[in-house]
Parts: structure tokens; sequence; C-alpha cells
């Protein structure tokens, strides 16, 4: 069997998607998730894009143990040098240095000719190639090069040292039969590939970035880019977990394996989801709410019968649990503890005090506490304040259709305590300004609002996320509770915590 290397860039492919914008610590939160997961690289980002970019480069390599770290760099020497400095200390850093090769990248963007192309892979492969030994080269708009050229292209990049050419259809154009027709001529019309990876990295304009993947696969390509949950430039890339479970399921016919742990695709895609504060879409391969679910009574049936009348994978393959269970305020602390591990979810001593701290108080709240609570709970787990940070201590909402909504908030800071009072549209957005009146950060305004509930049920909890936006950049703030005002203000409060601690 033919081992596939899996590159997830969902940090910087990925990261560089509007709205798609993560902080430190949830890069690094992701980046392990990414290390679990088993994935061979890992690339953390662009670091000469700017000293978030590089910090968090230089921290994830620093971090991470049980994966390649890669930087991207463009064909420059100052690109290469940060992304050396950012990429050094890991265990095995890899820098990525990618170059147009397609006729209208080299005419308008580039400005350069085909002479000049070479000369620049040559010269800068070599440059890089001084500074780490695992260099790869990618011919950006690969797909639509002129075949011929990118077959000197990469001869060149490979005399120059590379040791991963990749072939990225960066604007999501090719087809499958093309990709693996493009493949097939790469191969027999380059011999120095052999011992070389020949790698994908597909975009999804036209819906077909994992299929052209694994048509890539199938002709013999042996490193596979792209990002969980597919999220990436415009319509993505293709998704990690699409092209691992397709591989995994048809291992007989690609004759081909990764070394991707596939039960914590669930874990890992439900982190990168709540990282971005995105509703999983129902019907998403793998990872959907529906995925695994049989609605249809005939096909009930038949999986009752025999799970595999209607099931290609099992639920369990991904991490997903089957067995849902269900909580109350009897229940004991082991029993949760032996939930969360099924779940994957592994907790300190410590750690799951706490957890079981918010347990109970949500128990009290709630009469029926099952999976999707517990997961709430863990993800909405208060990390312990900061000095600076604030935190509710309590609120009073006025509001009705015939009242201008007002609202007082108290907050905590440190020994302090702040209380506003502000009238608002609507109950969420006098809390708001009342908020707003105490913590005083950057400027900034209210990007998007999101509400769901967690679960079904009068007394469900209440899960909302606001992105807050600066002249930087983007945070998120999420707030739990079974009251939907609560869940904002904690939601807008969490968002300045992170402002005032950036
Ligand atoms: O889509 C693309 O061409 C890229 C390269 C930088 C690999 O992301
Ligand atoms: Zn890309």
């Amino acid at each position: 069997m033919r081992n596939i290397k899996i590159f997830d860039t969902t940090l910087r492919d990925g990261e560089q998607a509007p709205k798609c914008g993560m902080h430190l610590s949830e890069k690094i939160e992701m980046a392990r998730a990414l290390e679990r997961l088993k994935v061979d690289v890992i690339e953390a980002g662009f670091a000469i894009c700017s000293k978030g970019d590089f910090e968090s480069v230089q921290t994830i390599a620093g971090a991470i143990k049980d994966c390649q770290v890669a930087s991207l760099a463009r064909c420059v020497k100052a690109d290469i040098d940060s992304a050396y400095e950012a990429v050094k200390a890991a265990v095995a850093p890899r820098i990525h240095v990618f170059l147009a090769t397609s006729p209208i990248h080299m005419q308008y963007k580039l400005k350069m000719s085909e002479e000049r192309v070479l000369e620049t892979v040559k010269e800068m492969v070599s440059y890089a190639k001084s500074k780490v030994s695992d260099i790869e080269f990618s011919a950006e708009d690969a797909t639509r090069s002129e075949p011929e050229f990118l077959v000197k292209v990469i001869k060149t990049a490979i005399a120059a040292g590379a040791k991963t050419i990749n072939i990225p259809d960066t604007v999501g154009y090719i087809t499958p039969g093309e990709m693996g027709e493009l493949i097939r001529y790469l191969k027999s019309s380059v011999p120095e590939l052999d011992g070389v990876d020949l790698s994908v990295h597909c975009h999804n304009d036209l819906g077909m970035a994992v299929a052209n993947s694994l048509a890539a696969v199938a002709a013999g390509a042996t490193q596979v880019e792209c990002t969980l949950n597919g999220i990436g430039e415009r319509a993505g890339n293709a998704a990690l977990e699409e092209i691992v479970m397709c591989i995994d399921t048809r291992r007989e016919m690609f004759n081909a394996r990764t070394r991707i742990q596939t039960n914590e695709i669930y874990r890992a895609s439900k982190l990168l989801y709540n990282i971005l504060g995105i509703q999983v879409p129902l019907n998403k391969p793998i990872v959907g709410v529906n995925a695994f679910a049989h609605e249809a009574g005939i096909h009930q049936h038949g999986v009752i019968a025999n799970r595999l009348t209607y099931e290609i994978m099992t639920p369990e393959s991904i991490g997903l649990p089957s067995n849902r269970m269900a909580f109350g305020k009897h229940s004991g602390r082991h029993a949760v503890e032996k939930r969360l591990e099924e779940l994957g979810y592994k907790l300190s001593q410590e750690e799951l005090n706490e957890f079981f701290e918010s347990f109970k108080a949500l128990a009290d709240k709630k009469k029926v506490i099952n999976d999707s609570d517990l997961e709430a709970l863990l993800k909405h787990k208060a990390a312990p304040f900061k000095e600076q940070e604030y935190r509710l201590d309590r609120f009073t909402i006025n509001s009705g259709n015939y009242v201008t909504s007002n609202a007082v908030v108290r907050l905590i800071s440190g020994d302090e305590t702040f209380e506003e009072v502000a009238i608002g549209d609507g109950p969420v957005d006098a809390a708001f300004k009342a908020i707003d009146k105490i913590v005083k950060v950057v400027p900034h305004s209210l990007d998007d609002y999101y509400i769901q509930s967690v679960t079904e049920g009068n007394d469900a909890l209440g899960e909302v996320v606001v992105k807050i936006k600066t002249a930087d950049g983007v945070v998120t703030g999420r707030g739990l509770s079974t009251d939907i005002i609560e869940a904002s203000i904690l939601a807008y409060i969490n968002g300045l915590n992170k402002l005032l601690a950036y």
C-alpha cells in the first residue's frame, strides 16, 4: 500500500479566508488537534505576512512534536528568511516556496518571462535549501500552466533541492479526468520525481476539490494538501475529512492509506467550527449533523437488519460516539468522567473538578443533560480569569414592544465593580451598549451575531457567538446559558476580554 501524506493548511490557506481568522491561542489549540489527528505536515502560516503570523508559526513550530511544521514563502529572500526564522525550532521544519507558472500570472501579476521564472525558481529554492533540508515548491496556478513549461519548472526546482513538488489548482478550474491525466503526464515526463513527493492542492470553486485531489492520488500523487471542513480562499480547499475517509473507505481501490487517526476527525472538525463560530452544515459529508442519520423508514429497517445496507463507514470510525446518553442532577462524577472519555476528552483532576461544578450548576437549571450539553460546557469552560479581564456580576433588562429597551449591567474586574445603564435597539443592543461604557478597548463594532440552541426543549442551552471587528481584524466571543440574553452578554464580554488580552 502507498502512504499518502496529508499536508494540512487549515492554519494558512484556511485561515486567510474571510471570517476564518484565528488568534494565537486558537491556532495553537487547532495545531494540537491536527497533531492528534496525525497529519504529516501542518502549514502553520505565512510568516512574512504579519507579526501575528510570524508569532503563530514560531509558537506552533516550538509546540508540535509529531508533525512537520511548514511556513509559506514567496520566491523572495525576505520571505524565505522570515519563514526560516519562524520554523527553525520545529522538530522537522519545512519551507514552502511558491511562484506562479501560468501565462496569465506570469504576464500580468509577476511580469516575468519564462526564463526569469526558471532562474528565480533555481535561485530561491537553492536559497531556501541552504537554510533547511526539507523544501516544498509550488507552481502556483499549475493547472492553467503550459504542461511543457511546468515540466521545466519542476525539473529546475528538484535540481535546486526541492523534496516535494506541489501542483496547485489555484482557481479550482480543473476536472478530475484532466487532473489524473496531468499527474500521469508529469510522472512520465519528469523521471527526477522518483523519490520526490508529488503533491496537489485543490480549490473548490466548481465543487471538485476533493474529486480532483483523489483523482491525483489515483494517478500517483503522494501528498494531498487540504483543510479541515474545507475552509479556505473563496469556495475553500479540499476537505481533509472527505479525502481521508474516502481513501480509508476505498483503501483497496486506491491501494493507499494515510496515517490519520480517523477517530479524531469529529472532534477536530467540531473544534474548528467552534473556534470560527460557524454551525456545522446539516448535510456536510463526514461531519455534518445528518451525515450518519437514517431517517427514511426503509433505510432504518435496513440498518437495523444489517448496518452495511446503508452505511459505508461507521460513525465510530470518525470518533462520533454512537449511543447517546442522558445525565441529570443525580448523575455521579464518575459517570460523567467516563462519558467525557468516550467522547474523546481526557481531563486532568483539576479540570474535572471545575467541569463538574459547571455540570451541577447546569443540572439545577436543566432536567436532562446530553452529549451536546457536555460538549458545549467543555467548549465554554471558564478559563481562569486574568487580572484585567471583566466578568459578569449581574444584569437587569427592561424590554417590550411599547418601551425603549434598557439594560443595567454590572461587571467585575479585579477588585473593582462597575455598573452602567444604557438604552438600545432591543435588549441585546442595550446590554452591549452598557458593557461598552464599562470596558474601554480599541474602537470596535459588532460584525456578526449568531444564536443557536445546543439541544432541543424549553430548557435548552442557548449558545451565542459574536464577531467583534477592529482595525486589526475580527475576534470571536462565545457565551452559553439557558437564558439567551445572558448568553449574549457573556459572548460579548468574552470577545472584549480577548481584545484586551491581545
Ligand atoms: O492556491 C494556491 O495556489 C496556494 C499556493 C500558495 C500553494 O495556496
Ligand atoms: Zn491555495
